[in-house]
């Protein structure tokens, strides 16, 4: 793992994210869980389409703590996408409050929240997003150019993001000369190179084979024995087990998998 990890949830920055002021009072109302990363509470999002309104998440909560691995599964349209995007900052809750390594994010404005999302988290999209006919290690240093890191240093740390992934010798191929697996851990590595708090991945083994979700298994469990917390959502039973808990998402809340399971 790379540097990084003092920034912690409790410090005294906690009141000023990405710079904006939070009220004191409402800092101390929403004071962190010392090493709660991700902390939301009582989160409502609802599509609306014309007068339709499609309630999806309704008053959930979730506390991750720093270096923990929490996997979530859920039934298709059970809303994992839509809480990953309020989690990763990609969209925001109608209501609650959410709490990012101690940091209220209920209302920033967008700059505010993106300057937060580079700083803080890395994404792992169940279809890779690669940037076709590029290399591995130009897209692995793709994140870097949005923080404003020159070219020599990105692409050095591409290249420590890749020989992470075990990927060092591929770094001049492009998307359509990796397999499956390579590509997932080329996405793993992008996801890495900004050397977030937080990876947040949905089905990080959606498509691929047995031998390929290994390796990807392998690359998450190592990078969760070093200490990165992990947000993942799947539908594998046998890859929601590496995690060190288990959530479902079901009728708007998130559940407890074993109790759930037992009484549901
Ligand atoms: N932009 C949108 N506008 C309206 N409804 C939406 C929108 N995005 C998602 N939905 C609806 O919200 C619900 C949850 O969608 P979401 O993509 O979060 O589900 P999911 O659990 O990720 O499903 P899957 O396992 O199939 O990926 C679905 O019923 C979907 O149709
Ligand atoms: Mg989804």
């Amino acid at each position: 793992m790379t540097g990084g990890r003092e920034r912690d949830g409790s410090s005294n920055d906690a009141g000023t994210p990405g710079g904006v002021p939070v009220g004191a009072e409402k800092a101390r109302r929403f004071m962190s869980t010392a090493d709660a990363l991700l902390e939301a509470h009582g989160i409502v999002r609802t599509y609306r389409r014309g007068d339709i309104a499609v309630p999806v998440l309704k008053g959930l909560d979730l506390e991750v703590r720093r270096g923990e691995w929490v996997a979530c599964t859920g039934r298709s349209g059970s809303g994992k996408s839509t809480l990953l995007n309020v989690l990763g900052l990609l969209d925001s809750a109608d209501a609650g409050t959410y709490l990012l390594a101690g940091h209220d994010v209920s209302d920033l404005d967008d700059t505010a929240r993106a300057r937060l999302r580079n700083r803080l988290l890395g994404f792992v999209f169940q279809l890779h997003n690669l940037l076709p006919r590029t290399t591995a290690l130009e897209n692995v240093a793709t994140p870097l150019v949005y923080r404003g890191v020159r070219r020599a240093e990105r692409l050095r740390r591409a290249e420590a993001a890749l020989k992470a992934v075990d990927l060092a010798d591929r770094a001049d191929h492009d998307p359509s000369e990796l397999s499956g697996g390579q590509m997932q851990r080329v996405a793993i590595a992008r996801a890495l190179v900004g050397d977030p708090e937080v990876l947040l991945v949905d089905e990080p083994t959606g498509n691929l084979d047995l031998a390929a979700t290994r390796e990807v298994l392998e690359i998450l469990d190592r990078l969760h024995a070093d200490g990165r917390t992990i947000f993942m959502i799947t539908h594998e039973e046998d890859v929601a087990e590496h995690a060190d808990r288990r959530l479902i998402l079901s009728d708007g809340r998130l559940h407890d998998h074993d109790f759930a399971e037992a009484h549901l």
